[in-house]
Formats: C-alpha cells, sequence, structure tokens
C-alpha cells in the first residue's frame, strides 16, 4: 500500500495527556493502575510559515517516534513522507507557567508523531490496526528516548484514550467512570523529578524489603477497592464510598514508601489538599509519583468540588488546575493545527491581510470577518437592542498576539479608542511568554443576589437574623425551583448569608452558581422568587431584590513570571528594570491617588476585551474598583515583585492580579452583536472562567507594559509617536506614508497639523 505524502493527509494529528487516577508505584510490581486521558494536547502538524514554526528534531521523543515509525512504514511497504518533512510539535495545556504538569507529555508527544507519520502515509487512525501500530511504535520509542524507564500506561492513554485499567504485560482495557463522579486535580507545586523518587523507592526497598511489600500491598489493595467503586453501579453513596475508602488506603501507602524512601512523596501541599478535600467529605490523592505536581479530587458534584477550590485557593494559595477533562479522546486526526498567537509583523500589514492572518491561525473562514466591519451591525438589531435608536457609535477593533495563558495560545480581540493599548499588551505578552506565560485560576462562577429588609415591628435583628439562617436549606430549594434552567446546566444556589447593616435593615445574599452567563437576569429572578419567603420568615418587610455587582466571589487570578533579561529597555538592564517596576507597585500599593491610575492602565487591557466580547463593562468596572478596596484602602488590582536568585541578583519579576470577571459567553450582546460573536470565535469560544482568565491576562499585561515605560523612559515619548501617527492621518497620509511622515514630525520635533501636511506634499512630490 503507497499513498501520497503530501496534502490533505499530511494533516494534523492530537494525542492526548493522561493522569493516574490510582494504582501507582503498585503498576510498578505488576498491579494494576487506573489512568484516564485528559484533554491537553499534543499536536503534530505541519510548520506554519506565518507563525515561523520549525520542527525540532533534536527532542529525544520526536527523534525516537521518527527512527521508529518510519522504519515500521518501510517495514510495512508504505510511502514514507521525506525526511524534510518533519511534524513540528505544539503542546496545549500542559504547562502552568514555565512548569510543566505531570500530565504526560513525553507520551502524547510521541505518540501524536507517531500518529502524523501513519496519518501521512495514509492509515486510517480510528481502524484498530492503525492504533495497535501506533501503540506499539510509541510504546517502544517512549521507552527508548527515556532509557527504559515507564509504565507504558501514559502510551496506552495517549492512544486509546478514555479512561483505562492497565497492569505491566497485562494489557490495556477500557473503563467506564460513573456519570455522577466529578474529578478535579489540584496543584501541589513543582515536584521533584518522579524518576528520583521512584530510585529513592527502589533504595528504600532495598534496605527494607518487608515494609515495601507492605506498602505495595496496600497500594493494589486501594486500586482494586477503587476500581470496585467505579463498577457498582446501583448506588452512587456506596461507590463513592469505596472510592474514599481506597484513597485513604492509597495515602497510607504512600506514607509508608514517603518514610521508607526517606523522601517527601507526600508533601505539605499534598497534605493540606488532603486534609481539606477530607473535612469536605470528598476523597483525595495524588495522581501520580507524589512530592508535588498533582492531586487528584473525586466528589459528587461539582459544587462539592467548587467549595474546597475556593477554600483551598484563599487559604493557602492551591489551585485546582482549569478544565481539565477526563475520558478525552486519544489519537485522532484534527482538522486544523492549534493557535498560535505569534504573528510576525501583524502590525505592518494591511486589514485584509491581518484578517487573513487571524482566520489561518484560528481556522475561522475569512468571510467571517465582515463580522468586524462598521456596519455588522445592521439598524434593524439595533433598535431591538436599546431605544430610541438613531445610529451607532463604532469603536476599533485590534488584535493582541502573544498571549499565552495556562499554556494554550490566544489572540485576543480588543476594542478600544486609544492608541497603543493593544501594541502595548502584545509587547508585554510576548515578554511574559518568555517566561512560560499566564498561569491563572478562577473561582467558580458565584454571584450575589441582595434582599434587603427593613423592620416591621420591635423583635431583636439578633432573633430575625436568626430565623431567616434556620431556613437556609428550604431557601436555597426556593433559589433553585426559581431557575431550573440553570439547574440543568450545573449551576444553582451554593450558599446563604444573612448580614446586619444597621438596628433595622437585614440584607440576605444568595451566593447562586451561574455557570458561563453574566447571571444578571437569573439573580434578579432568584432575589425577587425568595423575597416573599424571607418576608413571611422575618416578619420585616423586603426593599430592593437585585444583583450585586461586586464580583467578589468570581474572580480570575492571573500570575506571570518574566526572566529579568528579557525586560530591558532604552540601556536599563533588565533586573534594574524589574526594580524599578517593583518600586512603582510599590507606590501604587502606598497610595491611592497613583493606584487609582495603575488600575486605569489595567482596565485598557481588561475593558478592551470586555467590549469586543460583548460584556457589560460598567458592570466590570464598577466590580474591580469595589474589588480594589476590599483591604480598606483602594490599593491596586496587579503588583509586581523582583525576584531575587543566588547572591541576591534579580533573576525575574513576578506579577500577579486578581479581579472579579463577572462576564458571560452566553446570553446578552454576547450573542446579539456579530462582532461579539466573532471575537468570541477567534477566542476559541471560551467556557467556564476562561474568558475572565483572558480577560485579567489583558489586563496583567498592559499594566506591565505601563510600568515598564513609566519606569525606564517615560509614557511621553511613546505617546509622542503615536500623537505623529494621529497627526499624520489628519493630515491625509495613506499607507507607507502614515509611518514616514509620523518619524519626520518627531525628527523635526513639532508635532503639527501644518507641518505635517507641508511634510506630505514634499514627500508625494518625491522632493524630499
Ligand atoms: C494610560 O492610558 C494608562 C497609564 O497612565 C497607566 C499607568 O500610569 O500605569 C499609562
Amino acid at each position: 500500500m503507497t499513498s501520497s505524502t503530501q496534502g490533505p493527509l499530511c494533516g494534523p494529528v492530537s494525542a492526548p495527556g493522561k493522569a493516574f487516577l490510582i494504582g501507582e508505584y503498585a503498576v510498578l510490581e505488576g498491579h494494576e493502575a487506573v489512568v484516564t486521558a485528559v484533554d491537553v494536547r499534543a499536536y503534530a502538524h505541519a510548520p506554519r510559515d506565518q507563525h515561523g514554526e520549525r520542527p525540532d528534531p533534536t527532542s529525544p521523543f520526536v527523534a525516537a517516534a521518527v527512527e521508529l515509525v518510519t522504519g515500521w512504514l518501510r517495514g510495512h511497504d508504505h510511502e514514507v513522507p521525506k525526511p524534510d518533512s518533519l511534524p513540528v510539535v505544539t503542546t496545549v495545556g500542559f504547562t502552568t507557567g514555565a512548569r510543566k504538569l505531570g500530565l504526560g507529555s513525553s507520551a502524547a508527544v510521541t505518540t501524536a508523531v507517531v500518529g502524523w507519520y501513519l496519518r501521512a502515509a495514509g492509515l486510517d487512525l480510528n481502524a484498530p490496526q492503525a492504533r495497535q501500530a501506533a501503540m506499539n511504535i510509541a510504546r517502544e520509542a517512549h521507552t527508548m528516548a527515556q532509557e527504559g524507564r515507564g509504565s507504558g500506561a501514559d502510551v496506552a492513554t495517549a492512544v486509546y484514550g478514555g479512561t483505562v485499567r492497565f497492569a505491566l504485560g497485562g494489557g490495556v482495557q477500557p473503563l467506564s467512570l460513573p456519570g455522577w463522579l466529578t474529578i478535579g486535580f489540584f496543584d501541589a507545586g513543582a515536584p521533584a523529578s518522579t524518576g528520583s523518587l521512584v530510585k529513592a523507592v527502589e533504595a528504600g526497598a532495598r534496605r527494607d524489603r518487608a515494609s515495601y511489600e507492605l506498602a505495595i500491598t496496600e497500594l493494589a489493595s486501594a486500586s482494586r477497592r477503587f476500581q470496585s467503586g467505579l463498577d457498582e453501579q446501583s448506588d452512587p453513596a456506596t461507590a463513592f464510598g469505596m472510592i474514599q475508602e481506597a484513597c485513604a488506603v492509597h495515602n497510607e501507602g504512600l506514607r509508608a514508601l514517603a518514610s521508607l524512601a526517606k523522601s517527601p512523596i507526600m508533601s505539605e501541599r499534598i497534605e493540606t489538599i488532603l486534609g481539606a478535600s477530607q473535612w469536605a467529605e470528598l476523597a483525595a490523592k495524588p495522581s501520580g509519583a507524589g512530592g508535588g505536581d498533582l492531586v487528584v479530587v473525586f466528589a459528587r458534584d461539582s459544587a462539592q468540588l467548587d467549595r474546597v477550590a475556593v477554600d483551598l485557593y484563599h487559604r493557602f494559595g492551591i489551585a485546582l488546575v482549569r478544565k481539565l477533562e477526563t475520558d478525552a479522546n486519544g489519537l485522532r486526526a484534527e482538522p486544523r493545527p492549534p493557535v498560535n498567537s505569534r504573528i510576525h509583523g501583524l502590525f505592518k500589514r494591511s486589514v485584509t491581510q491581518r484578517r487573513e492572518a487571524v482566520a489561518l491561525a484560528t481556522g475561522l473562514d475569512p468571510a467571517r470577518f465582515k463580522d468586524a466591519d462598521a456596519t455588522a451591525l445592521d439598524l434593524e438589531t439595533a433598535n431591538h437592542m436599546v431605544e430610541n435608536v438613531v445610529g451607532f457609535l463604532t469603536l476599533p477593533m485590534g488584535i493582541a498576539t502573544n498571549f499565552c495563558l495556562n499554556g494554550r495560545d490566544y489572540l485576543v480581540p480588543m476594542c478600544v479608542e486609544e492608541a497603543s493599548v493593544i501594541a502595548a499588551a502584545s509587547n508585554a505578552a510576548k515578554m511574559i511568554r518568555a517566561g512560560g506565560g499566564f498561569s491563572g485560576f478562577s473561582d467558580p462562577p458565584w454571584m450575589i443576589a441582595q434582599v434587603q429588609l427593613v423592620r416591621v415591628g420591635h423583635d431583636s435583628i439578633e432573633d430575625v437574623a436568626e430565623w431567616v439562617r434556620a431556613d437556609k436549606a428550604g431557601l436555597l430549594e426556593l433559589a433553585d425551583d426559581s431557575h431550573p434552567r440553570l439547574l440543568a446546566r450545573g449551576g444553582g444556589a451554593r450558599g446563604m448569608e444573612v448580614r446586619t447593616l444597621d438596628t433595622d435593615t437585614i440584607v440576605v445574599h444568595m451566593l447562586i452558581d451561574c455557570r458561563d452567563a453574566m447571571g444578571a437576569n437569573l439573580l434578579n429572578t432568584v432575589a425577587e422568587a425568595i423575597a416573599p419567603r424571607l418576608e413571611q420568615l422575618s416578619g420585616w418587610r423586603s426593599v430592593l431584590r437585585i444583583l450585586s455587582n461586586l464580583a467578589d466571589r468570581r474572580a480570575s487570578h492571573v500570575s506571570c513570571r518574566i526572566p529579568a533579561a528579557v525586560l530591558e529597555a532604552n540601556d536599563i538592564d533588565g533586573p534594574l528594570v524589574a526594580e524599578r517596576i517593583e518600586e512603582a507597585s510599590r507606590f501604587a500599593e502606598l497610595d491611592p491617588y497613583r493606584a487609582t491610575t495603575h488600575n486605569k492602565g489595567i482596565m485598557n487591557g481588561v475593558d478592551a476585551v470586555v467590549l469586543a466580547t460583548g460584556n457589560d463593562w460598567r458592570a466590570m468596572e464598577a466590580s474591580a474598583h469595589a474589588f480594589a478596596v476590599k483591604d480598606g484602602r483602594y490599593g491596586p488590582l496587579a503588583t509586581w515583585r523582583a525576584i531575587k536568585g543566588e547572591a541576591g541578583r534579580t533573576i525575574a519579576l513576578q506579577g500577579d492580579i486578581s479581579i472579579p470577571t463577572a462576564v458571560g459567553t452566553v446570553g446578552g450582546a454576547t450573542r446579539t452583536h456579530p462582532t461579539a460573536r466573532l471575537a468570541l470565535d477567534i477566542l476559541g469560544q471560551p467556557m467556564g472562567g476562561e474568558l475572565g482568565l483572558v480577560m485579567a491576562a489583558a489586563g496583567l499585561a498592559s499594566n506591565l507594559a505601563a510600568l515598564r515605560a513609566l519606569a525606564t523612559e517615560g509614557i511621553q515619548r511613546g505617546h509622542m509617536s503615536l500623537h505623529a501617527r494621529t497627526v499624520a492621518m489628519a493630515a491625509g497620509a495613506r499607507g507607507a506614508e502614515v509611518e514616514s511622515i509620523a518619524q519626520r514630525l518627531i525628527d523635526v520635533g513639532e508635532i503639527k497639523p501644518e507641518r505635517a501636511e507641508a511634510l506630505l506634499g514634499q514627500l508625494r512630490a518625491g522632493d524630499d
């Protein structure tokens, strides 16, 4: 069988990462492990010129995969793609900042490369024989590249996907996870290497074989118990009990191994996560070799998991690893490679060329960009959106490049009237990318519906508050009944708070999980639905029934760590720039007057994305500034610190932002405005807090750009060149003339319309 090695058959291929659910260490002794494919993926695809992509033949996993798969193809009489057609490998989501999560990226990379060659040779990756071939080749290549270590479970999930039971030499069997089981992963910090932990355990086993075997027996029995829990179909409560027991036994086994190996397998952060999960009656255990990295938490519904996530983040800074879906598809052909947000020289291209470049990068049809024309919103639609319509105010929409967040690239649509915001955000995102990009965590989408109760009669306010609190369960149920569609989407009432504001006023807060909606309408519905019951319970009168726009439970938290060297500006070396940016941050931390301007710079980025995606920017602004006073004084939403290395030298700059992001991806203008729909498509239809994270990242990038300029050359120089461009355009300059005239205006030191007109005349006459 032969086939072409060009054209669509050379199309992209992807393979998922994996996470252990149970059976770590025991699997190395021949016992069963349960491993699930997670939807972070490695892609093998042809290099794309517009992103300057080049294959990396030095990766041992790529090299081993290429060597073995080409050998296999030759041996089976298939045509082999030419040696110069090596694929590029792009991994999406395997990292948090510069740190790689233990999600089996090397097996996914190896498998994707093997799959790419098989697809290029014309094999159908869904066919059992092709899968078997991929499994055998990738397994051998992976073993070869990592010099013989590894159980092979990660290659099995990369090829087959789903969730599998796996034993060394015993093959792979698919397992199904019960529909009620919710699985989350927490980031327990940078791990010791799996290899070194396994070696320490082996050394411990040589010292004390009996204790080692006892620990392995425990770990193996935990794995069996866990699998019985998965098999238990009839009763979720019994099944979940088994999973809890399995995790507890597994953790005991790991503690025994840790003391045997004298290794920090059960780190402090891991124990913190286990403690919080146990307290919330969930089941948890490290996923993988331990020492840090991931902890898997099992819950019976997502609300339980969200509660633990909020607790761990706010008390210990431990974040749930975003959107890590389990049971993902295995090796598969893809319609297109993933987004690469690095597009060289986008600013130099024409609008049409930019549309084409963004369409190419995102896989959107270039014709969609007519939705970004100034006329995209028609009068008819506008007339239904608001009242007394007479026309439009249009704003430019641009695309910020270089954004990489939680290991995924985004091209970020921004609508703003102020020059330089988009360029500055792109430039800052490029520096942040040099440190691994942004990493972030979003709170669950919990918002507050408020009901104000005012005094009627003489009952003590404490008694009245207590009567309301006593019916919490009934009130939560009533709130859920008022919005069955939200319940069906996985949202609903999550909690209730009763606050006494003065001797005559009580306010009741209903905490509602709004899922992917901004939530204003549904929160108002809930507030109105529970008010009559609150009146009955309290005997007081309800007044306002409305959401709170202080979305402090729905914040996005984004960080970045930039290598100091890349911050160099205007002959000031990078470490010094980092220190000056820290000083600038401290100014905002000490002074509300500066904090306001600092936050304005952040909102330059945030609001531009809020506007582009059709979200409510007044809500965003109100919430951000109220949140900025959460410590009792108005402060900065983002802060910066220079990070010191050996001998006290500054090696990096750490930036952190927390900002409420009450934004939706369903409903409102996100649906009715064609440009907003396009913006969401350019972002890849973000779900579940992802859009808020992109907004926070845009804010952090804008802040970095402003502080770097302010702390070095000052803001005016950059502003002058923008001002010069505006003056040049107003004088009639077009295309390449704009830059040319702007530069001449700066050179002559006179940025005035008359001068611009004269220079333009000279330029066009050719006598310059
Ligand atoms: C201008 O739009 C924003 C800045 O003033 C922000 C700042 O001062 O940090 C440059």
